[in-house]
């Protein structure tokens, strides 16, 4: 017996109009577009109005990817939402979007910060492939810019907010997600977190004084471990799909910074050229930057059928993952 493949069936995505200039920041912080640019290839990112939460964003990803699967909302079976800046603790923000969207369907988030999105593909390819569901919307959505530290320098030039939603069901004809990869690692879980706001430190007046309600990271650290663990899931997940890493045609890395792609792609042989890069326009977007991306490739043409596109991304945990595609 065959077994069942599971495709990506549609795609959508959503950015805030607000648009968040390095000129902008200089006028914020001590910083610079020239250093903003070189040591990290951003030049812009989107920032949500006040008032505006993760599932709004990831609402009308979600529409989108579901009227692209050629899906009404209540064809879903599944929701699993991908994110660090939940509406609220609890309840969970995929179940936010199940009542926006009008699906009637379970609904979960699941956590693993910057490498969510290729974590919620990988639960959802496991959970069609067994044949416990048909259709699941996969999200990964962030308004990060609430945990932002506007006057730290070192993290508020990084990040921006956005949303983006995939349809996965059953591919055909040999189409589809070819292998996926997973991995955590935390004992380095504080080279970047939030410290504040949950059972380990409850939110109170001295936690959020000493700003721990904020972002808080080691950059340099966690730019050799992004470069180390992507380079390595790209190779894994290769190996499993049974490609050469010259058979891929598009990588969709996680966007944190230019550099760390300039470095997987000389560890990898990957020709820049064959790297999909937007977080010039959108910084860091934590679980939305791989699907955003995904779906900027896929509209832009760089993605045609057939293509062998992998996924990989890398964050906070540590976490890492990978995903090898068909198209
Ligand atoms: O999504 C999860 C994954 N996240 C990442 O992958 C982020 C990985 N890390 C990075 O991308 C980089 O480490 C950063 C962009 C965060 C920082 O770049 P860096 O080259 O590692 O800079 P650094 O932290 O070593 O700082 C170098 C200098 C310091 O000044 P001194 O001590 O040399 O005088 C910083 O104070 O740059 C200074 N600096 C800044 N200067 C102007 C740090 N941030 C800024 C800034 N503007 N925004």
């Amino acid at each position: 017996m065959t077994q069942r493949k599971v495709g990506i069936l549609g795609l959508g995505a959503y950015l805030p109009e607000k648009v968040l200039t390095n000129f902008d920041l200089e006028k914020m912080v001590d910083t610079s577009d020239e250093w903003i640019r070189t040591r990290t290839g951003i030049r812009e990112r989107r920032i949500a109005e006040k008032g505006t939460a993760t599932s709004d964003l990831a609402a009308k990803a979600a529409l989108e990817a579901i009227q692209s699967a050629g899906l009404k909302p209540t064809d879903l079976d599944l929701i699993i939402l991908a994110t660090i800046s939940p509406d609220m603790l609890f309840p969970s923000t995929a179940c936010l979007v199940q009542e926006k969207i009008g699906a009637k369907c379970p609904a979960f988030d699941i956590s693993a910060a910057c490498s969510g999105f290729p974590y919620a593909l990988t639960i959802a390819e496991g959970l069609i492939r067994s044949g416990a569901f048909k259709n699941i919307l996969a999200i990964g959505a962030e308004v990060i810019s609430g945990f932002i530290n506007w006057k730290d320098r070192s993290t508020c030039v990084l990040f921006g907010d956005g949303a983006g939603a995939a349809v996965l069901g059953e591919a055909k004809d040999g189409h589809g997600i070819l292998a996926t990869y997973l991995g955590s690692e935390g004992a380095q879980a504080k080279l970047l977190h939030i410290p504040a706001g949950g059972s380990r430190i409850p939110p109170s007046a001295a936690s959020i004084d000493a700003g721990l309600h904020y972002v808080q990271m080691e950059g340099s650290e966690v730019f050799k471990a992004a470069v180390r663990t992507m380079s390595d899931a790209i190779l894994e997940v290769a190996k499993r799909a049974g490609i050469k890493v010259t058979d891929i045609d598009c990588l969709i890395p996680h966007q944190a910074n230019l550099r760390i792609l300039n470095v997987v792609s000389e560890r990898t042989e990957i020709p820049l050229d064959k790297i999909f890069i937007n977080l010039d326009r959108y910084g860091n977007m934590s679980a939305a930057s791989t699907i955003v991306a995904l779906y900027e490739a896929a509209k832009e043409g760089r993605i045609k059928k057939n293509s062998i596109v992998v996924l990989v991304a890398f964050g906070s945990g540590l976490t890492w993952a990978s995903c090898a595609i068909r198209w």
